[in-house]
């Protein structure tokens, strides 16, 4: 080995780089691969064949089954927040139903369910709410609680659960059980079963 040949000029520090051949004063450097870069090479070979044995000869999980596992979570979550959020409770309707809460709940009646239900509860798109018959419900704020939180929407009824306060909710209740028995003139047909409470 020689880098006096051809006036090569090879820098101080680089002389241990020097491999040990000289082809007609040819000669040759070698620079080692950075141990990071070897690192992520190697490293992505062991990872492959981990990953392989695992997903394609253990049975891993397949993306599909990840997923499901994690909806299932989600909608559990989802559930649980209902319970939470969405359970109805005697006390708030008692602290509404009364005539501010029930003033309270006729607007948000007009606003909101006028358009199917239609003044003092006839009916029309929607049930009539002032007889005693009743489709989903046993006509108590409790049962129309719950259809009113979810709706009954194959049939017409959308969901407000997520669309009013929790206030607005109890106010709206307390209106509508206003109109139970008062089997306006002209109202909507009876629908749904008797109610003899
Ligand atoms: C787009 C029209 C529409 C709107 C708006 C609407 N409803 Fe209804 N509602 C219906 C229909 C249709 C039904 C009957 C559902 C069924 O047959 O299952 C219904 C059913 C009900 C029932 C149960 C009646 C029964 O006989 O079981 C209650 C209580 C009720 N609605 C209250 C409300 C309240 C309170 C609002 C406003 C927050 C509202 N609705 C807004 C269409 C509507």
């Amino acid at each position: 080995m020689s880098d006096s040949n051809n006036n090569v000029e090879i820098k101080p520090d680089e002389k241990h780089l020097v491999l040990d051949h000289n082809y007609d004063g040819i000669i040759e450097l070698n620079h080692p691969l950075p141990s990071w870069w070897s690192f992520g090479f190697y490293g992505g070979i062991v990872f492959a064949i981990g990953y392989f044995i695992y997903y394609q000869l253990m049975g891993g999980p397949s993306l599909r089954q990840e997923f499901d596992k994690h909806y299932a979570e989600v909608r559990g979550k989802q559930e649980e927040y209902k319970k939470l959020h969405g359970g109805w409770d005697p006390n708030q309707f008692s602290a509404w139903n009364n005539p501010s809460g029930i003033s309270a709940g006729m607007q948000v009646y007009t606003d909101n369910c006028l358009q199917c239900h239609m003044e003092g509860g006839r009916g029309d798109v929607g049930p009539n709410l002032t007889d005693d018959h009743w489709i989903n419900t046993k006509g108590t704020p409790e049962t129309n609680y719950t259809v009113v939180y979810n709706g009954s929407e194959e049939n017409g009824m959308p969901a407000w659960g997520e669309v009013l306060t929790t206030e607005e909710m109890y106010q709206v209740l307390a209106y509508v059980q206003t109109f139970k028995n008062t089997f306006i003139k002209d109202g909507k047909a009876p629908q749904g079963e008797k109610v003899t409470e």
